[in-house]
Protein backbone atom coordinates (compact mmCIF):
# COMPACT_ATOMS: atom_id res chain seq x y z
CA UNK A 1 0.00 0.00 0.00
CA UNK A 2 2.98 2.36 0.58
CA UNK A 3 4.17 1.68 -2.19
CA UNK A 4 0.91 2.79 -4.13
CA UNK A 5 0.88 5.38 -2.07
CA UNK A 6 4.51 6.55 -3.15
CA UNK A 7 3.45 5.93 -6.60
CA UNK A 8 0.83 8.59 -6.24
CA UNK A 9 2.45 11.18 -4.97
CA UNK A 10 5.34 10.54 -7.93
CA UNK A 11 2.79 11.30 -10.23
CA UNK A 12 1.90 14.44 -9.29
CA UNK A 13 5.07 15.82 -8.98
CA UNK A 14 5.74 14.80 -12.22
CA UNK A 15 2.79 16.46 -13.90
CA UNK A 16 2.22 19.40 -12.35
CA UNK A 17 5.54 21.71 -11.91
CA UNK A 18 4.02 23.41 -8.72
CA UNK A 19 4.09 20.41 -7.11
CA UNK A 20 7.89 20.33 -5.36
CA UNK A 21 7.81 18.40 -1.93
CA UNK A 22 5.77 15.38 -0.82
CA UNK A 23 4.43 17.62 2.30
CA UNK A 24 3.35 19.67 -0.75
CA UNK A 25 1.20 16.89 -2.53
CA UNK A 26 0.16 15.36 0.58
CA UNK A 27 -1.34 18.42 1.86
CA UNK A 28 -2.71 20.27 -1.27
CA UNK A 29 -3.79 17.65 -3.74
CA UNK A 30 -7.86 17.22 -2.82
CA UNK A 31 -7.40 15.14 -6.04
CA UNK A 32 -5.01 12.58 -4.82
CA UNK A 33 -7.28 12.68 -1.30
CA UNK A 34 -10.45 12.15 -3.67
CA UNK A 35 -8.35 8.60 -5.17
CA UNK A 36 -7.56 7.51 -2.22
CA UNK A 37 -11.00 7.79 -0.57
CA UNK A 38 -12.24 6.43 -3.45
CA UNK A 39 -10.35 2.95 -3.03
CA UNK A 40 -11.71 2.32 0.05
CA UNK A 41 -15.44 3.15 -1.23
CA UNK A 42 -14.81 0.67 -4.09
CA UNK A 43 -13.85 -2.19 -1.89
CA UNK A 44 -16.68 -1.28 0.20
CA UNK A 45 -18.89 -1.26 -3.21
CA UNK A 46 -17.34 -4.29 -4.67
CA UNK A 47 -17.99 -6.21 -1.04
CA UNK A 48 -21.91 -5.26 -1.23
CA UNK A 49 -21.74 -2.38 1.03
CA UNK A 50 -22.83 -0.51 -1.57
CA UNK A 51 -24.98 2.19 0.51
CA UNK A 52 -22.13 3.09 2.61
CA UNK A 53 -20.15 3.41 0.18
CA UNK A 54 -22.55 6.09 -1.45
CA UNK A 55 -22.85 8.14 1.41
CA UNK A 56 -18.77 7.74 2.23
CA UNK A 57 -17.90 9.07 -1.44
CA UNK A 58 -20.75 12.16 -1.02
CA UNK A 59 -18.67 12.96 2.01
CA UNK A 60 -15.46 12.63 0.13
CA UNK A 61 -17.40 15.08 -2.26
CA UNK A 62 -18.26 17.47 0.44
CA UNK A 63 -14.19 17.71 1.50
CA UNK A 64 -12.69 17.40 -1.90
CA UNK A 65 -15.09 18.89 -4.60
CA UNK A 66 -14.69 15.67 -6.67
CA UNK A 67 -17.10 13.69 -7.02
CA UNK A 68 -16.43 10.10 -8.26
CA UNK A 69 -18.65 7.08 -7.97
CA UNK A 70 -17.97 3.93 -5.88
CA UNK A 71 -18.30 1.49 -8.48
CA UNK A 72 -16.29 3.24 -10.94
CA UNK A 73 -13.14 1.54 -12.07
CA UNK A 74 -9.88 3.53 -11.97
CA UNK A 75 -6.43 2.26 -12.68
CA UNK A 76 -2.71 3.49 -11.05
CA UNK A 77 -0.98 7.04 -10.91
CA UNK A 78 -4.38 8.48 -11.36
CA UNK A 79 -4.00 11.92 -10.99
CA UNK A 80 -7.06 14.90 -10.74
CA UNK A 81 -5.34 18.52 -10.76
CA UNK A 82 -6.86 21.38 -8.82
CA UNK A 83 -10.10 18.55 -9.34
CA UNK A 84 -13.35 21.12 -8.14
CA UNK A 85 -16.48 19.74 -10.02
CA UNK A 86 -15.16 16.48 -11.86
CA UNK A 87 -17.89 14.22 -11.76
CA UNK A 88 -17.01 10.62 -12.38
CA UNK A 89 -19.99 7.94 -12.95
CA UNK A 90 -20.48 4.54 -12.03
CA UNK A 91 -19.53 2.14 -15.02
CA UNK A 92 -16.64 4.41 -15.71
CA UNK A 93 -13.42 2.60 -17.07
CA UNK A 94 -10.37 4.50 -16.04
CA UNK A 95 -6.72 3.15 -17.42
CA UNK A 96 -3.33 3.66 -15.73
CA UNK A 97 -1.56 7.12 -15.79
CA UNK A 98 -4.59 8.97 -17.01
CA UNK A 99 -5.05 12.69 -16.04
CA UNK A 100 -8.08 14.92 -15.66
CA UNK A 101 -8.12 18.38 -14.99
CA UNK A 102 -10.89 20.44 -12.78
CA UNK A 103 -14.36 20.73 -14.20
CA UNK A 104 -14.33 17.45 -16.15
CA UNK A 105 -17.50 14.82 -16.41
CA UNK A 106 -17.22 11.48 -17.54
CA UNK A 107 -20.84 10.58 -17.60
CA UNK A 108 -23.72 9.55 -19.12
CA UNK A 109 -25.52 10.82 -22.14
CA UNK A 110 -28.97 10.08 -20.29
CA UNK A 111 -30.69 7.50 -22.16
CA UNK A 112 -28.69 4.42 -21.53
CA UNK A 113 -28.78 1.50 -18.86
CA UNK A 114 -26.17 -0.38 -18.07
CA UNK A 115 -22.20 0.43 -19.02
CA UNK A 116 -23.10 4.19 -19.76
CA UNK A 117 -19.82 5.92 -18.73
CA UNK A 118 -16.64 5.97 -20.97
CA UNK A 119 -13.71 4.19 -20.85
CA UNK A 120 -10.81 5.91 -20.63
CA UNK A 121 -7.60 3.88 -21.60
CA UNK A 122 -3.66 4.40 -20.43
CA UNK A 123 -2.11 7.99 -20.50
CA UNK A 124 -5.31 10.07 -21.85
CA UNK A 125 -5.30 13.59 -20.52
CA UNK A 126 -8.85 15.60 -20.39
CA UNK A 127 -8.58 18.89 -20.44
CA UNK A 128 -10.52 21.81 -18.02
CA UNK A 129 -14.15 21.16 -18.22
CA UNK A 130 -14.37 18.94 -20.57
CA UNK A 131 -16.83 16.52 -20.91
CA UNK A 132 -16.92 12.50 -22.01
CA UNK A 133 -20.62 11.10 -22.43
CA UNK A 134 -21.99 7.57 -23.08
CA UNK A 135 -20.29 4.11 -23.26
CA UNK A 136 -17.49 5.36 -25.84
CA UNK A 137 -13.59 4.84 -25.71
CA UNK A 138 -11.32 7.47 -25.45
CA UNK A 139 -7.93 5.64 -27.02
CA UNK A 140 -5.12 5.30 -24.93
CA UNK A 141 -2.68 8.86 -25.22
CA UNK A 142 -5.30 10.61 -26.21
CA UNK A 143 -6.20 14.48 -25.41
CA UNK A 144 -9.47 16.00 -25.16
CA UNK A 145 -9.47 19.83 -25.08
CA UNK A 146 -10.40 21.58 -22.40
CA UNK A 147 -14.21 22.36 -23.02
CA UNK A 148 -14.44 19.78 -25.78
CA UNK A 149 -17.92 17.65 -25.30
CA UNK A 150 -17.01 14.22 -26.90
CA UNK A 151 -19.83 11.95 -27.93
CA UNK A 152 -17.95 9.39 -29.88
CA UNK A 153 -14.96 6.77 -29.87
CA UNK A 154 -11.65 8.30 -30.24
CA UNK A 155 -8.84 6.50 -31.98
CA UNK A 156 -5.45 6.59 -29.91
CA UNK A 157 -2.91 8.92 -29.85
CA UNK A 158 -5.57 11.86 -31.03
CA UNK A 159 -6.41 15.31 -29.53
CA UNK A 160 -9.73 16.06 -29.92
CA UNK A 161 -11.24 19.37 -29.01
CA UNK A 162 -14.83 21.44 -29.43
CA UNK A 163 -18.28 20.27 -29.38
CA UNK A 164 -18.92 17.79 -30.60
CA UNK A 165 -15.38 16.98 -30.07
CA UNK A 166 -13.76 16.29 -33.36
CA UNK A 167 -10.32 15.09 -33.72
CA UNK A 168 -8.12 17.47 -34.93
CA UNK A 169 -4.31 16.13 -34.09
CA UNK A 170 -3.74 12.02 -34.66
CA UNK A 171 -0.33 10.69 -34.53
CA UNK A 172 1.16 13.89 -34.34
CA UNK A 173 0.12 14.91 -37.31
CA UNK A 174 -2.74 17.69 -38.18
CA UNK A 175 -6.37 16.55 -39.63
CA UNK A 176 -7.30 19.22 -42.50
CA UNK A 177 -10.36 20.72 -41.24
CA UNK A 178 -13.11 22.29 -43.62
CA UNK A 179 -11.98 25.90 -44.31
CA UNK A 180 -13.68 28.54 -42.81
CA UNK A 181 -12.07 31.28 -44.05
CA UNK A 182 -14.84 32.98 -46.59
CA UNK A 183 -12.37 35.79 -46.69
CA UNK A 184 -10.63 34.28 -48.62
CA UNK A 185 -13.15 32.84 -51.21
CA UNK A 186 -12.22 33.67 -55.01
CA UNK A 187 -14.80 36.18 -56.89
CA UNK A 188 -16.22 34.57 -59.43
CA UNK A 189 -16.60 37.68 -61.71
CA UNK A 190 -12.95 38.54 -61.46
CA UNK A 191 -11.62 35.14 -61.85
CA UNK A 192 -13.94 35.55 -65.29
CA UNK A 193 -12.73 39.00 -66.40
CA UNK A 194 -8.87 36.98 -66.08
CA UNK A 195 -10.01 34.29 -67.64
CA UNK A 196 -11.04 36.75 -71.05
CA UNK A 197 -7.93 38.52 -70.36
CA UNK A 198 -5.62 35.64 -70.95
CA UNK A 199 -7.69 34.32 -73.95
CA UNK A 200 -7.66 37.38 -75.86
CA UNK A 201 -4.35 38.03 -75.14
CA UNK A 202 -3.72 34.56 -77.06
CA UNK A 203 -5.95 35.81 -79.77
CA UNK A 204 -3.99 38.82 -80.57
CA UNK A 205 -0.51 36.62 -80.45
CA UNK A 206 -2.20 34.02 -82.72
CA UNK A 207 -3.38 37.39 -85.41
CA UNK A 208 -0.18 38.99 -84.84
CA UNK A 209 1.90 35.68 -85.97
CA UNK A 210 -1.27 35.18 -89.03
CA UNK A 211 -0.10 38.71 -90.07
CA UNK A 212 3.38 38.50 -89.92
CA UNK A 213 2.57 35.43 -92.61
CA UNK A 214 0.75 37.10 -94.67
CA UNK A 215 2.97 40.10 -94.78
CA UNK A 216 6.07 38.05 -95.64
CA UNK A 217 3.98 36.56 -98.68
CA UNK A 218 2.86 40.03 -100.10
CA UNK A 219 -0.77 39.40 -99.14
CA UNK A 220 -2.52 42.67 -98.25
CA UNK A 221 -3.16 42.82 -94.11
CA UNK A 222 -6.35 41.04 -93.10
CA UNK A 223 -9.43 43.46 -93.92
CA UNK A 224 -10.82 44.98 -90.68
CA UNK A 225 -14.73 42.97 -91.14
CA UNK A 226 -17.42 44.46 -88.72
CA UNK A 227 -18.60 41.50 -86.02
CA UNK A 228 -22.20 39.98 -86.45
CA UNK A 229 -23.81 39.92 -83.24
CA UNK A 230 -25.28 36.48 -83.12
CA UNK A 231 -27.72 34.64 -80.42
CA UNK A 232 -25.37 32.38 -79.72
CA UNK A 233 -22.90 34.73 -78.24
CA UNK A 234 -24.92 36.00 -75.89
CA UNK A 235 -23.94 34.93 -72.30
CA UNK A 236 -26.53 32.59 -70.42
CA UNK A 237 -26.20 30.70 -67.23
CA UNK A 238 -25.18 27.61 -69.26
CA UNK A 239 -23.06 29.57 -71.54
CA UNK A 240 -19.08 28.03 -71.59
CA UNK A 241 -16.37 29.69 -73.94
CA UNK A 242 -14.15 27.42 -74.99
CA UNK A 243 -10.95 28.95 -75.69
CA UNK A 244 -9.25 25.83 -78.10
CA UNK A 245 -6.18 25.74 -75.74
CA UNK A 246 -7.81 23.86 -73.07
CA UNK A 247 -9.24 26.70 -70.82
CA UNK A 248 -12.52 27.36 -70.59
CA UNK A 249 -14.48 30.38 -69.30
CA UNK A 250 -17.50 29.60 -67.44
CA UNK A 251 -20.31 31.92 -66.25
C1 LIG B 1 -6.13 20.20 -26.85
C2 LIG B 1 -4.78 20.47 -26.19
C3 LIG B 1 -4.40 19.28 -25.34
C4 LIG B 1 -3.69 20.79 -27.19
O1 LIG B 1 -3.43 19.70 -27.98
P1 LIG B 1 -2.35 19.71 -29.17
O2 LIG B 1 -2.26 18.34 -29.69
O3 LIG B 1 -1.09 20.38 -28.72
O4 LIG B 1 -3.07 20.55 -30.25
P2 LIG B 1 -2.71 22.00 -30.83
O5 LIG B 1 -2.35 22.94 -29.73
O6 LIG B 1 -1.74 21.80 -31.95
O7 LIG B 1 -4.11 22.44 -31.40
C5 LIG B 1 -4.69 21.82 -32.51
C6 LIG B 1 -5.86 22.68 -32.92
O8 LIG B 1 -6.89 22.60 -31.93
C7 LIG B 1 -7.19 23.91 -31.42
N1 LIG B 1 -7.43 23.77 -30.00
C8 LIG B 1 -6.52 23.45 -29.04
N2 LIG B 1 -7.12 23.35 -27.85
C9 LIG B 1 -8.44 23.62 -28.05
C10 LIG B 1 -9.57 23.67 -27.21
N3 LIG B 1 -9.47 23.40 -25.91
N4 LIG B 1 -10.77 23.94 -27.75
C11 LIG B 1 -10.89 24.19 -29.08
N5 LIG B 1 -9.84 24.17 -29.94
C12 LIG B 1 -8.63 23.88 -29.43
C13 LIG B 1 -5.97 24.74 -31.74
O9 LIG B 1 -6.31 26.10 -31.86
C14 LIG B 1 -5.53 24.15 -33.05
O10 LIG B 1 -6.36 24.65 -34.09
P3 LIG B 1 -5.72 25.06 -35.52
O11 LIG B 1 -5.15 23.80 -36.08
O12 LIG B 1 -6.90 25.59 -36.30
O13 LIG B 1 -4.68 26.08 -35.21
C15 LIG B 1 -4.83 21.72 -25.30
O14 LIG B 1 -5.09 22.85 -26.11
C16 LIG B 1 -5.84 21.66 -24.18
O15 LIG B 1 -7.00 22.01 -24.32
N6 LIG B 1 -5.33 21.22 -23.01
C17 LIG B 1 -6.08 21.19 -21.78
C18 LIG B 1 -5.14 21.64 -20.69
C19 LIG B 1 -5.89 22.04 -19.44
O16 LIG B 1 -7.02 21.63 -19.21
N7 LIG B 1 -5.26 22.81 -18.63
C20 LIG B 1 -5.83 23.23 -17.39
C21 LIG B 1 -4.71 23.69 -16.48
S1 LIG B 1 -5.34 24.29 -14.98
Amino acid sequence: MFQRVKQDIQAVKERDPAAVTTWSVLLNYPGLHAVWWHRQHNWLWRHGRKGIARWLSQVARFFTGIEIHPGATIGERFFIDHGMGVVIGETTIIGDDVTLYQGVTLGGTGKERGKRHPTLEDWVVVGVGAAVLGDITIGRGSRVGGGAVVVNDVPPNCTVVGIPGRVVVREGRKIDAIDLHHEDLPDPVVEMFRCMQRRIDRLEARLAGDEAVSAERGEPPFPARPVEPTDEASPSAEAELETGEGETCSY
